[in-house]
């Protein structure tokens, strides 16, 4: 069939497979120009398959020369629907990465489950021996414990409803939004799913499986921004969670030191991703950022953002701040870059969202992570789903 895309509000319920291979490509063509770097050699990447994993990927793998096991939760096309975009990403990858000589397999299944660990630990010792980094790279909007309980995390705010502009993505307007305040029962659920827990129980079972070189990094990405977004994300219920994360990758330095393994939180740009356009307000700051960075010539985007990391920051030491996080929001937080964007913010209304924001550069991004959107893509194509 003909595929097309069909949005409803911040998810696009469609994905083509020429236009996910042709992001893939793009993502490889651009780490490849860059040349290959010193790196890992065997990595891990939990989250694989979209936004920033699966950069961390390619650029692993296109700049590194590394060998990548994947860990993704996607769903294949049947007869009636489309895969999801990273089920197609994916197998673009694979292919690319074998037809170029790189190791590169996937396990499809939840991250959160204890047998899956043991999957992927059998695959590691099978294929690789051992890892020496393991990216951490999950966005997930529940998880089943190893309790057997089922928590969903919220984007919502701690302590007061919160009331700023948002951009409707239905309409494209420029609205008012009111978070509600999570309870604390909500915030100790997002913190379950998106806090640090799951990530000690991979180091913790990957350890206990021999498969960690010694000496190997890990790493999990989170997010801070400016004031405007403190309360939907650094203090709302995901930056609980966040903060949780923290607190584990110090835990986890200090429990697995005498491998001289090492932990870091990468603090990563707002991109527009399937996650990031979930929560309300942040879609308009993108835009906004969007449109500032890109008439300062320091828009990145995922892949320009993790080869920077392998290619910059992690050689160097990594380089990290007083808090021992890896900063890629460095140029995002850049005193010029959001003075321009607050001055946006203050003035920015339906009628001149155009000059303030660039919102056709959020939907390009959008439409995009579902294949859709690319120059030399046959979009007449009759596909055949299965
Ligand atoms: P994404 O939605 O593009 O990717 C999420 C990945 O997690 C996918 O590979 C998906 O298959 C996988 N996944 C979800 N549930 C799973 C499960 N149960 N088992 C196995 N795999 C599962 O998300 P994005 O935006 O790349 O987020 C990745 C990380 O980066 C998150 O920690 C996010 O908070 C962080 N981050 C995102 C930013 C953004 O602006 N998008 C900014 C800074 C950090």
């Amino acid at each position: 069939m003909m595929i097309e895309p069909k949005v409803r509000g911040f998810i696009c319920t469609t994905a083509h497979p020429d236009g996910c291979k042709e992001h893939v490509r793009r993502q490889m063509e651009y780490v490849k120009q860059n040349g290959s770097m010193p790196g890992p050699k065997k990595v891990l990447v939990i989250g694989c398959s979209s936004g920033y994993g699966l950069a961390t990927r390619i650029a692993a793998a296109y700049g590194c020369g590394a060998s990548t096991l994947g860990v993704m939760f996607e769903r294949p096309a049947s007869e009636k629907r489309t895969a999801s975009a990273g089920y197609y990403n994916t197998a673009a990858f694979e292919k690319y990465a074998k037809a170029d000589g790189l190791y590169a397999k996937t396990i499809n299944a939840d991250a959160f489950s204890a047998q899956v660990k043991q999957q992927v630990i059998a695959q590691i010792k099978e294929d690789l021996g051992q890892v020496d980094m393991v990216v951490y790279s999950l966005a997930a909007p529940k998880r089943t414990a190893p309790d057997g309980v089922t928590y969903s995390s919220v984007l919502k705010t701690t302590g007061e409803p919160f009331t700023n502009k948002t951009m409707d993505l239905k309409t494209n307007q420029v609205t008012d939004v009111t978070i509600p305040a999570a309870t604390d029962e909500e915030v100790a659920a997002t913190v379950k799913v998106m806090g640090g827990e799951d990530w000690m129980d991979w180091m913790e079972a990957l350890s206990a499986g021999e498969v960690l070189a010694p000496g190997a990094l890990t790493l999990a990405y989170s997010y801070i921004g400016p004031a405007l977004t403190h309360p939907v994300y650094d203090q709302g219920s995901i930056g609980m969670a966040k903060h949780h994360l923290y607190q584990t990758a110090g835990e986890i330095t200090r429990r697995f030191a005498d491998k001289g393994i090492k932990a870091y939180i990468s603090v990563n740009k707002a991109l527009v991703t399937q996650a990031s356009a979930a929560i309300p307000i942040v879609p308009l700051y993108i835009s906004i950022l969007y449109k500032v960075m890109k008439e300062k010539g320091l828009h990145e985007g995922c892949i320009e953002q993790m080869d920077r990391l392998f290619r910059e920051k992690l050689p160097a030491g990594p380089v990290v701040d007083e808090k021992n996080r890896i900063r890629l929001d460095d140029y995002e937080l850049r005193e010029d870059v959001q003075a321009k964007v607050m001055d946006a913010w203050q003035h920015i209304r339906t009628e001149n969202a155009g000059e303030y924001a660039d919102v056709d550069g959020y939907w390009e991004d959008f439409y995009h992570i579902f294949g859709f959107g690319f120059d030399g893509v046959d979009y007449s194509r009759d596909v055949p789903l299965v």
